[in-house]
């Protein structure tokens, strides 16, 4: 566990205060991979009241497995004992490629075991997470869930094709999610539930694709981090259920 530090809170561009500056609870990042470490490393500053966990499955404080039930069960028992009143929870979780799992090109690529991964890291890995940690989330506070999506889940965006695992999983991450959003407005009703798209980033998950991104368009994992955060620092739960890019623009379902 990190306790963040009560070093002075740095002011929003536009002076005022930040919205987390005296939010006191805790604050979990699930994934601790580039933009997840860049995430952890920004929080203490943003809310330097909120204890921070990370968790991951080899890297982290606590363990979870987003595929494995079981481990989902003793992370939850775990926050729900040590982690209540939990005001701040993001999913930075995803898989693209890795041992056996390649975005596919072509239908010939596509298999039923690689979208079984993908759909269970990058869709319903992150509901399951919301439901793991929904018992340390109050009801009398303002909550975030938020957890990465990505453009290319977009349907409505989809004008290159490939990618088929990645891309319908982030999209049916973001119907789950927003289903969520809807129960828990009348469950939770200052809980907030976003869906964040953090542009092109230099971590492991985009390394073998850079090479196509346009110079300038990669940024750092920190770079990354920062967008994110302004972005979710001004969601309320009327805007609960959002799918927004990194420069707080609402992408197209
Ligand atoms: N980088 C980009 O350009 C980009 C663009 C759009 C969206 N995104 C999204 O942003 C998020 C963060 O990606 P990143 O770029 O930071 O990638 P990354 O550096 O590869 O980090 C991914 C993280 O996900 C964790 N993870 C994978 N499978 C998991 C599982 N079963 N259970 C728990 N944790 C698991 C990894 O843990 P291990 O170390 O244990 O594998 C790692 O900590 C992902 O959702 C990604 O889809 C990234």
């Amino acid at each position: 566990m990190r306790q963040a530090t009560s070093s002075p809170v740095s002011a929003s561009p536009a002076d005022s205060p930040r919205p987390w500056s005296q939010w006191r609870g805790h604050a979990l990042v699930v994934g601790p991979g580039g933009i997840g470490q860049a995430l952890l490393d920004a929080l203490p500053r943003r809310a330097p009241h909120l204890r921070l966990w990370s968790a991951g499955r080899g890297r982290g404080e606590l363990r979870v497995d987003l595929e494995d039930p079981e481990s989902l069960a003793t992370f939850g028992e775990r926050v729900a004992r040590e982690l209540a009143p939990l005001r701040l929870v993001i999913c930075a979780a995803g898989v693209l490629h890795g041992e056996g799992l390649q975005p596919e090109k072509r239908l010939s690529q596509v298999n039923a075991e690689g979208l079984r991964r993908s759909f269970a890291v990058n869709a319903w890995g992150p509901l399951l997470l919301a439901q793991a940690v929904e018992s340390a989330l109050p009801r009398d506070e303002p909550v975030h869930l938020a957890s990465l999506s990505a453009r290319v889940g977009s349907i409505g965006d989809n004008r290159l094709g490939g990618w088929y695992g990645y891309r319908a999983a982030k999209a049916a991450q973001n119907q789950l999610l927003r289903t969520l959003a809807l129960e828990w407005r009348r469950r939770l009703p200052l809980a907030c539930v976003t869906l964040l798209h953090p542009g092109t980033t230099a971590t492991a998950l985009s390394q073998p694709f850079q090479g196509s991104v346009p110079p300038g368009k990669l940024f750092t994992a920190e770079r990354a981090a920062g967008h994110l955060l302004d972005v979710l620092e001004t969601q309320t739960p009327e805007r609960s259920g959002a799918f927004l890019a990194w420069d707080g623009q609402p992408i197209p379902w």
